[in-house]
């Protein structure tokens, strides 16, 4: 029996051990990557040849093609790379909106305005993905695409978003970057859309330390974002390339991340499977617990179930619960706490707030095909920051046992309990 007293206020701990860390890919880490790694280094070749049939990258890319069922893909060197090659792709670039979530990380609006494009920036709804609704009011006759992000593993309402798009004449750009092996109804997150991009940097679900992945079914989606990817590409398979050559940067991924996240593709499964086991458990768990609302994803059995979300009535019963389940020993954190500078939270996208650029002309903001009259403001969607304010987010990770769920569960209900 435990002591009903909150720790905070002196009662006994609900978790009697640490938790261990959460991350995902880098703890799943072991000899088979080394070895990898050091197979690449061996060979002396470190460079990707894209006409080397048994190039690592290669190999990748059939993996993510597997996944997501899309003809093509196109390893590059980050998530944000992903995004810009995924944008190119489809058309984006100077005097063209694309409109993005309040709640994602700085990258995704940081790569439309590298584009040349601006962001216009949506509400969340409760799923903590862009609300469909919302995507419909921001509509400008200069709108060109939409970029769902499926943040924290929670899959978007794609249904409603497609349905959007279609209506609207709106491309779809699906940043998954922190979704790698997500499902939306049955099909892998990536592959709903127009084009999909991924991350494998260190925070991810499998990672290459760095490392992008683009998705696409179109091959003229798929040739711009290559050429985007390598300034001379276009001339390397000249008569393989349809698209006109125009100017690309080089941010190719290199043998030893495409070697990395091969091995680490192949552990992808078993940390979701665990992932979203304990992520069941807990909302079983805690699903009658007074006072709180679990998530409810657009898609519980596609989730990746990295992370268990809260909604609480106020934001200051989310800070005191957080603090209150800290004191019991389990790491939570209420998401939006004003005066935390979070860059997944659009209010602290400094440089997208003030319009801020790298050009002594501050362009995109200043070119002439945009709209000038648009502006920024950290107020601009309440609901995205009232919703971010009353939520806690718990960190799921495979390494935690069951123990860890119970201790979770345990802390929710003694918490919810005691501050009802
Ligand atoms: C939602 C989201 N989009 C884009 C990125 C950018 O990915 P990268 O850091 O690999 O450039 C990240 C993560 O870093 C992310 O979380």
């Amino acid at each position: 029996m435990h002591d009903e007293r909150l720790a905070i206020d002196g009662g006994k701990p609900v978790a009697t051990g640490p938790f261990p860390s959460p991350w995902l890919g880098p703890a799943a880490m072991g000899e088979e990557e080394a070895e990898a790694v050091a197979a690449v280094v061996r060979s002396q070749c470190l460079f990707r040849f894209l006409d080397h049939a048994n190039s690592n990258c290669t190999q990748l890319e059939n993996l993510f093609k597997e996944m997501t069922g899309c003809d093509y893909a196109l390893a590059v060197g980050g998530g944000t790379a992903a995004l810009i090659c995924g944008l190119v792709g489809i058309g984006v670039g100077d005097g063209d909106e694309v409109i993005v979530p309040g709640f994602t990380y700085i990258a995704s609006a940081s790569a439309v305005l590298i584009c040349g494009a601006v962001p216009v920036i949506a509400e969340i709804d409760e799923s903590f993905t862009i609300d469909p609704e919302d995507i419909e009011k921001k509509i400008t006759p200069r709108t060109k695409a939409v970029m769902p992000v499926h943040m924290r593993g929670i899959p978007c309402d794609m249904d409603r978003i497609l349905d959007v798009a279609r209506r609207r004449n709106l491309l779809v750009i699906e940043d998954c970057a922190q979704a790698c092996g997500g499902r939306y109804k049955g099909r892998a997150l990536g592959s709903l859309g127009d084009v999909g991009c991924f991350s494998l940097q260190q925070y991810k679900i499998i990672t290459a330390g760095e490392g992008g992945m683009v998705v696409t079914r179109n091959r003229e989606v798929f040739e711009r974002a290559a050429i985007r990817h390598d300034s001379a590409m276009c001339f390397w398979n000249p008569a393989d390339t349809t698209v006109a050559p125009f100017p690309g940067e080089n941010c190719r991924m290199n043998e030893m991340e495409g070697a990395l996240g091969c091995v680490q593709f192949g552990r992808m499964e078993s940390i979701l499977a665990r992932t979203r086991a304990l992520r069941r458990r807990i909302h079983e768990g805690i699903a009658d617990s007074p006072g709180i609302q679990p998530h409810r994803s657009p898609d519980p059995d596609g989730d990746c179930g990295i992370s268990v979300a809260i909604l609480l009535e106020s934001g200051e019963r989310a800070k005191r619960f957080a603090l209150a389940l800290n004191a019991e020993g389990i790491p939570a954190a209420s998401i939006y706490d004003r005066g935390i500078p979070d860059r997944h939270i659009y209010c602290y996208w400094e440089y997208v707030m003030e319009k801020r650029s790298w050009d002594a002309h501050g362009r995109p903001w200043t070119s002439p095909l945009h709209d000038p009259s648009r502006q920024y403001h950290p107020d601009m969607c309440p609901r995205t920051l009232d919703i971010l304010g009353r939520t806690i987010i718990i960190s799921l990770a495979q390494t935690f046992e069951d123990q860890h769920a119970e201790w979770i569960i345990q802390g929710i209900r003694k918490v919810a309990g005691a501050l009802r």
